[in-house]
């Protein structure tokens, strides 16, 4: 029985005055009110980002009387007569600013932006305090700042050459030399203004707030009770949600075969943070209420955790319809392994184990729905614009042209927003109350509901012949994919594609099965599971090369695939396998790094030892043998500009700056003369999702075709041969050919039906085949290839692991712009170094950025990238992805560096410094390592 809740007293609102970026403002608060909340929502100064409330991200940071700190943390109290300057103020306050946006600009030290306020505010106070610092002085300052995208080495260098002095942004190449150029992103401008519109940083009039109500246990049983009483005794409360309120298909999820998700659980909840109902009311009275009495009453039951609990044969299944709790398997076969393995001159085995891993973006998923008409609109942080609508329409059982997605601005994704979140609460909320309904999800609430890397356990055995050959390898991995299946069928299914590594094996075996179990669900992270079969495959491979007596970098080189080697999946690329130019591009850098590791070592007995890793890695770009098309629309405008509608999410890679200058080059403009139209769904076609490092491959190609063809018709319209130039100008386009040239009007002709004076369209859909029943087939048109070079300390004493540098090198076939594929690898870098050292979920605990560590600026060391071009000519330009790429072959670099320096292998990670120091005296004793 509801009872209805007694709130305390409201403290009494007080007239608070202080100045905020030099103008003196009053505010009507209570004052425990946090400032950033004041600063956002009744001052409007959106620019201080929040990713925690807690103090743990540094988003929120502004000056207090010139000093940084958290906003969040801040009471507005506290700052009555005091003086604030938030990243709308600095440009006013300092003109260190104009040189830090500038030289973040220039290095590409902005990639999503939701830090980067607090960066900017950070940096300028060290700026006005010390006007030459040093790398170490930079890494302390800005150290209260997470970023989760960049790696921070952009953001340290920024820092430093705005302090050396004033930095031009060099202007846009001219038409035609686009491609290759170190071009400072699009919308690079607003990120370093404060300006850039994130999830949480607009909110229609009249918004109401939403909360959902989400399940304690891993698995319960529950019930509600009286809803409606529970309505009335609140004057807060317009409306309770639960499962019957959904009027479509109460089913959700990224790949439509699988779709298993409901909005709201139905009577039995399988995972801690699963919604069972949602409160929808006034905002500010929604959020302060702690729902102690809302009616509802759980029955904790036994929960599946693990994977061994999962598939034990009296196990309950998660889903009916799934036999053993197994969502899916994986297989790939060639050739006789059992047989290859008996023959081998060596062989090695192992097994290896990694745990969930937090995406812990800085941009906590947030958004809001309102219903104009008979459609309805959502604004929210996405990946995937046309795969929400799909599943928006589909549970509110209207039609996909009914719902409309605008993305936002994305702080970060990884994967992760690729499935929904906000979106089929608000939209409901909506639709049904026919009133904008907003929501901001908290940061424990985005760690308990939203997916994770997946946990693997995997078992292989290697053999070579005893000259170093690979001969045989033998794979079987178990994924635990949570109570959903997200992208579980993806991971299972690229897994044994890729754990061959990039190397060639004549006789393969790889088995996968994505288990579910009462955690919250594992989807995308960047790489879909490669990373984690890195971890086994490139430590296995070490153990082999070792046992065979052969330098290790040396027997990756042997071992690498070449353009005429078949892969295990029996696909002979042709063309574009660059892993032996990234190996031997290493080679230098390996022989410089062992002497000095040698050296090092060699010195008197002492706790800190170095060693030297290295790991390859290859990556489908794309889909795995499945359609992955992206459409690009281009439109010649009556004044000369050219619209781009490219749907593609930039959340942070930089595609909206890559496509564009594909597409400048083929249509042969000058970049200043686009105007790009972002992925709206009711503008802008369907470019598929941003994930799979697919955007510049496939993406790109698009708008790569879609501009030839717009070159074609402009010159079939004034006569011109193919190869003539055409130049812009306003309301007109000459093309010169011949030596002649001929003018058109372009106010003069007809507007076709999109509004533009010429529309050309392209569809790229990159030729893959379906896998056999061994896995055999073309599940990727390309792959991209790399190798990173880890060098590493461990103190044997305290397990600690000091990573010194990593050299990076990766094959994109041609770069089109160096600078965000160098940010593109820092920020993998960082992300593979977290899963190496640091970084895992547990379930149920430390569900917030203060106990879930990811690295800060100080774990980041020196990384120098190396930049190959091996082109393939289905890509545009013959560029290949690097996004999943970039983080692949970092932890195994690592976690064989480890080995290299101390003589252990650390079989499950993150390398904490308690299993480093177990595994150290584990082989003390003569036992198995961590
Ligand atoms: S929002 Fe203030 S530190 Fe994270
Ligand atoms: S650019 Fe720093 S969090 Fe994205």
């Amino acid at each position: 029985m509801a009872t209805t809740q007694k709130l305390p007293a409201p403290p009494l609102t007080e007239s608070i005055a202080f100045s905020v970026n030099g103008r003196e403002v009053q505010v009507a608060a209570q004052g425990h009110r946090r400032l950033s909340r004041v600063l956002r929502d009744d001052l409007g100064l959106t620019g201080t980002k929040v990713g925690c409330d807690a103090g743990d991200c540094g988003a929120c940071t502004v000056l207090l009387n010139g000093d940084p700190i958290c906003s969040c943390l801040t009471a507005v109290g506290q700052v009555a007569g005091c003086e604030i300057t938030t990243v709308e103020g600095l440009a006013t306050r300092s003109p260190l600013y104009d040189r830090l946006q500038n030289s973040f600009l220039v290095q590409g030290a902005a990639q999503c932006g939701a830090c980067t306020p607090g960066m900017l505010v950070a940096a300028t106070a060290l700026l006005e305090h010390d006007s030459s610092p040093n790398e170490n002085q930079v890494m302390d300052a800005i150290g209260g700042v997470l970023c989760r995208c960049t790696g921070y080495r952009k953001i340290i260098c920024a820092v430093i050459d705005a302090a050396n002095g004033p930095l031009q942004v060099p202007s846009f190449p001219k038409a035609g030399s686009a491609v290759g150029a170190r071009l400072v992103r699009l919308d690079g401008q607003k990120k370093v203004a404060g300006t850039e519109i994130f999830g949480a940083d607009e909110c229609p009039a009249g918004a109401l707030g939403l909360r959902v109500i989400r399940c304690p246990h891993h698995r319960a049983r529950f019930k509600f009770g009286d809803l409606d009483e529970f309505i009335a005794t609140h004057d807060s409360v317009d409306l309770v949600l639960t499962a019957k309120d959904v009027p479509g298909v109460d089913c959700y999820g990224v790949i439509p075969r699988f779709a298993d998700q409901p909005v709201f659980a139905h009577r039995e909840a399988r995972f801690r943070g699963e919604a069972v109902a949602a409160v929808v009311g006034e905002a500010e009275k929604i959020e302060a209420l702690d729902f102690l009495d809302f009616p509802v009453s759980w029955e904790a039951l036994p929960p599946l955790e693990t994977i061994d609990q999962a598939l034990a044969p009296d196990a309950p299944r998660i889903h009916p319809q799934r036999e053993d709790n197994v969502l899916v398997r994986g297989r790939v076969v060639c050739g006789d392994v059992d047989e290859a393995l008996i023959q081998a001159d060596v062989s090695v085995e192992g097994e290896y184990e990694t745990g969930f891993v937090e995406h812990a973006y800085i941009e906590p998923e947030a958004g809001f729905a309102r219903r104009v008409g008979d459609t309805l609109e959502v604004q929210a942080c996405t990946q995937s614009p046309y795969m929400d609508r799909h599943d928006i329409a589909k549970i509110l059982g209207i039609a996909p042209e009914q719902v409309r997605i605008i993305p936002t601005a994305v702080g970060g994704g990884f994967g992760s927003k690729l499935d929904l979140s906000v979106q089929p609460f608000v939209a409901l909320a909506a639709w049904k109350l026919d009133r904008p309904v907003r929501m901001v999800y908290s940061r424990t609430e985005s760690i308990v509901s939203t997916t994770k890397r997946h946990p693997a356990r995997m078992r292989l055995r290697a053999g070579a012949t005893r000259e170093g050959k690979l001969t045989a390898l033998d794979f079987s991995a178990d994924f635990n994919t949570g109570a959903y299946s997200s992208w579980g069928p993806t991971v299972a299914g690229r897994v044994p594609v890729h754990a061959s590594g990039p190397y060639s094996v004549p006789n393969y075996r790889a088995l996968t099965r994505a288990v579910h179990t009462n955690i919250v669900p594992a989807g995308a992270f960047r790489g879909f599971g490669v990373p984690q079969a890195a971890i086994a495959q490139e430590q296995l491979y070490d153990d082999l090369a070792d046992r065979v007596g052969i330098d290790r970098l040396e027997f990756r080189i042997l071992n690498a695939l070449d353009n005429h080697t078949p892969t295990v999946t029996g696909q002979v690329l042709g063309e574009g396998v660059g892993i032996r130019a990234c190996l031997e591009a290493l080679r230098p850098h390996w022989m410089r790094a062992c002497r000095e590791v040698a050296e090092f070592n060699s010195q008197q007995p002492r706790p800190l030892k170095r060693g030297v890793g290295v790991a390859g890695m290859w990556y489908g770009c794309g889909n795995t043998s499945l359609p992955n098309p992206s459409t690009v629309r281009i439109g010649l405008k009556p004044d000369g500009r050219v619209a781009l509608h490219q749907g593609a999410v930039d959340i942070g890679q930089g595609s909206n700056t890559i496509v564009t200058q594909i597409c400048a080059d083929a249509l042969g403009a000058p970049i200043a003369q686009f105007d790009l139209v972002s992925g709206d769904t009711s503008i802008t076609p369907d470019c598929g999702k941003t994930s799979a490092s697919r955007q510049t491959f496939v993406t790109g190609k698009a708008a790569l075709m879609a501009g030839s063809k717009l070159r074609g018709d402009i010159l079939k319209l004034a006569g011109a041969c193919s190869c003539a130039r055409i130049e812009f100008s306003a309301g007109n386009v000459t093309v010169f050919d011949d030596g002649k040239s001929k003018s058109l009007a372009l106010r003069e002709l007809p507007l076709d039906a999109h509004g533009y004076v010429i529309t050309c369209e392209a569809t790229f859909d990159p030729p893959i085949t379906p896998l056999d029943e061994n896995g055999q087939g073309t599940p990727y048109a390309v792959f991209g290839f790399g190798a990173h070079m880890s060098e590493v300390e461990v103190d044997v004493e305290l397990g600690t692991v000091r990573v010194l540098k990593v050299t990076a090198a990766h094959d994109v076939g041609r770069a089109i712009n160096p600078t965000l594929i160098e940010g593109q690898i820092e920020g993998g870098v960082a992300q593979g170094l977290g899963m190496a050292l640091m970084e895992e979920f547990f379930p149920g605990k430390g569900e917030n950025l203060h106990d879930y560590l990811i690295p800060s600026a100080g774990d980041v060391p020196p990384i120098e990238s190396i930049l190959i071009e091996e082109p393939s000519s289905i890509g545009p330009f013959g560029a290949k992805g690097i996004g999943e790429q970039a983080v692949i072959p970092t932890a195994p670099a690592i976690l064989n560096a480890i080995h290299d320096a101390i003589g252990v292998r650390i079989h499950r990670v993150p390398a904490t410094p308690d299993r480093v120091r177990a595994a150290i005296l584990a082989k003390a004793r003569g036992g198995p390592h961590g």
